[in-house]
């Protein structure tokens, strides 16, 4: 929402699909259009272009995983840049403690990108490859020449490398004033929960507020987020968004 993109597809299991629906809707209340797709079998991110082909229809697009928290000063500046590009593709680059865990990058020594190793034993930097994923309209055909990985997954890596081969991906580094956190383990979502708790508090302003967003995007107005504000009654999050509305239109 904050790169300005307002069609977005929801890819989820058959079984979670319905969970989704009921919590996000159409879309509408936020300006938004939604479309749900379903990925019946953990078969790889990468799978993801060929089951969205319709949705994308031709044109670029942005992908980000689930289980991935972005927040920093400046964030939408750098995915507006993200975004303008018309050609190749563009990923982000995380120093992290574990880069084991992540598809981790290989940079030669100007510091370009050469190379991309998805969980390497033996990482051959400590940046690893967000869950944030700009690509141009070649994404679809790439990902059906991807084949499955010795895990059985059609790897988000190989697509990337076959950008990185035709020299049409950029890599960019996401630096320190940036904070992402995956919330894909017990210990990892409870440090996001602590990290959103701390800003939260101390601000008094939410993160990632879809609400809010589409409000100060101008895709809702203050009568749409009263009216949004009304689901949540009385808890802390409908306060806020009442606030919100009466701030800017007094
Ligand atoms: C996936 C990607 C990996 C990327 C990570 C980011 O890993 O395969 O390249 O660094 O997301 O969260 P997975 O979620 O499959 O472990």
């Amino acid at each position: 929402m904050l790169t300005g993109i307002r069609e977005i597809a929801v890819i989820t299991t058959v079984e979670d699909q319905p969970q989704y629906q009921r919590l996000l809707g159409d879309g509408r209340q936020w300006g938004l259009s939604l479309t749900y797709i379903q990925q019946p079998n953990p078969d790889g991110l990468a799978q993801a272009y060929i089951l969205a082909k319709d949705f994308l229809a031709g044109s670029p697009s942005a992908m980000v995983l689930g289980d991935n928290i972005f927040f920093g000063h400046g964030l939408p500046d750098l995915l507006a840049e993200a975004d303008q590009q018309t050609r190749g593709a563009t990923v982000f680059g995380y120093h992290v403690a574990d880069p084991q865990r992540y598809g981790v990058i290989d940079f030669d020594d100007a510091g370009r990108a050469r190379g991309l190793v998805e969980k390497p034993q033996v990482p051959p930097s400590s940046y690893a490859v967000t869950g944030l994923y700009f690509v141009d309209a070649t994404a679809t055909a790439r990902a059906r020449a991807v084949r499955p990985s010795a895990r059985g997954e059609l790897e988000i890596t190989t697509l990337l490398e076959s950008y990185l081969a035709d020299d049409a991906l950029s890599v960019k580094r996401m630096g320190r004033g940036f904070a992402w956190l995956d919330t894909g383990t017990h210990g990892s979502l409870l440090d996001a929960g602590n990290f959103v708790r701390t800003l939260t508090e101390r601000q008094g302003q939410q993160v990632g507020s879809p609400d809010e967003i589409a409000f100060l995007m101008g895709w809702i107005n203050a009568a749409d987020l009263r009216k949004r504000a009304e689901r949540f009654g009385k808890n802390g999050y409908g306060d806020y968004l009442r606030e919100l509305a009466a701030s800017a239109h007094p």
